[in-house]
């Protein structure tokens, strides 16, 4: 593949997804295979400031695919959003001669990065890697198929005890903006009810579910709320009920961060080799300032313009296959 790229940096940013690493192994092994330098920025874009630039081969990325997290290590970097911040980073790329970069992450990362072009003409692809699947132009995210199961295996094991007590817990899962582990983890976890930022539900239709319940008998449910949920998190939501009823024996659980470690799944793992092959042939055939995703199986390259601030909606069907069988 001829390009003039020669040098070409990865790192990842903003939040951790499992199958970060899967990723990272594939940008430097598919560079590699072209012939091309890698290098590794760490702590996203606080470390291209900090000029913390390595030099990555292939043996360098070995035994990292299974492992969750990013050995690049991550942050959020608030100087990176200045013209002064932005101004150093380019000069210690341009030390090292980087001509091309590989960005994995989310919204914020995209936004850093399109600066980046736009001001410095800088090739750039970005990788989706994000456990909350909120990303236009990609049906996956890197992490989110890994976090997903990681919160149906839980839910699993609150409903073991939640039957055994008759309780009815509320359990939150991850997603600031995004209900797509709630609403996928919920219908795979069998929940009596999903509440997801996306979708206007009043604490009153979520109270008389939970007492139609109670009328058919049934001994004990499990409620999924989106960490973003407008209607309340899981312990107020659990407070607002308690004060309406004392039928209930209810319990809360919030799942957190355990959502963003772990070994990545087979999905994951795979999804991140594709994907960082190919942002690498994307950026050596000459496409810059755009998104890799998966469309229909096949990989896609997204424009910025077309990523950034959009959102990935939740499909209505999986809503109303949700409401059909929770009852
Ligand atoms: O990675 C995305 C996400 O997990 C959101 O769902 C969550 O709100 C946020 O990151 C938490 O980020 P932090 O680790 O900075 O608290």
């Amino acid at each position: 593949m001829s390009s003039s790229i020669q040098k070409i940096a990865v790192f990842t940013s903003g939040g951790d997804a499992p199958g970060m690493n899967a990723a990272i192994r594939a940008v430097v092994r598919a560079a590699t295979y072209y012939k091309k330098e890698v290098f590794g920025i760490m702590r996203g874009y606080e470390g291209m400031i900090e000029d913390e630039i390595v030099k990555l081969g292939s043996r360098s990325v070995g035994n990292i695919l299974q492992r969750g997290g990013t050995i690049l290590k991550t942050a959020r970097s608030e100087a990176f959003r200045t013209v002064e911040g932005r101004a150093r980073a380019i000069q210690n790329l341009r030390k090292q001669g980087i001509d091309g970069v590989v960005a994995i992450g989310g919204d914020g990362t995209f936004t850093g990065l399109h600066k980046l072009f736009e001001e410095y003409n800088l090739p750039a692809i970005c990788i989706p890697g994000t456990i909350d699947n909120d990303l236009a132009g990609t049906d996956f995210t890197i992490g989110y198929d890994t976090a997903t199961n990681t919160a149906v295996e839980a839910i699993d094991r609150i409903r073991d005890t939640a039957l055994s007590h008759n309780r009815l817990f509320f359990i939150e899962v991850m997603g600031r903006h995004s209900g797509y582990i709630a609403i996928n983890s919920g219908i795979a976890g069998g929940a009596v009810a999903v509440i997801i930022p996306e979708e206007q539900m009043s604490f009153e239709s979520l109270f008389n579910l939970l007492q139609e319940g109670g009328k058919t008998n049934k001994k004990s449910s499990l409620v999924v709320v989106a960490e973003g949920s407008k209607l309340g998190g899981a312990n107020e939501l659990a407070r607002l009920v308690a004060e309406r009823s004392s039928y209930f024996d209810i319990k809360v659980t919030i799942l957190g961060h355990l959502q963003r470690g772990g070994a990545p799944t087979y999905f994951d793992r795979v999804l991140a080799s594709r994907m960082g092959v190919a942002a690498v042939e994307g950026l050596l055939q000459g496409k810059t300032d755009v998104m890799v995703g998966i469309r229909n199986n096949q990989m896609v390259y997204n424009p910025f313009h077309e990523v950034i601030g959009h959102t990935h909606e939740i499909d209505p069907e999986s809503l109303r296959i949700a409401k059909i069988l929770s009852i």
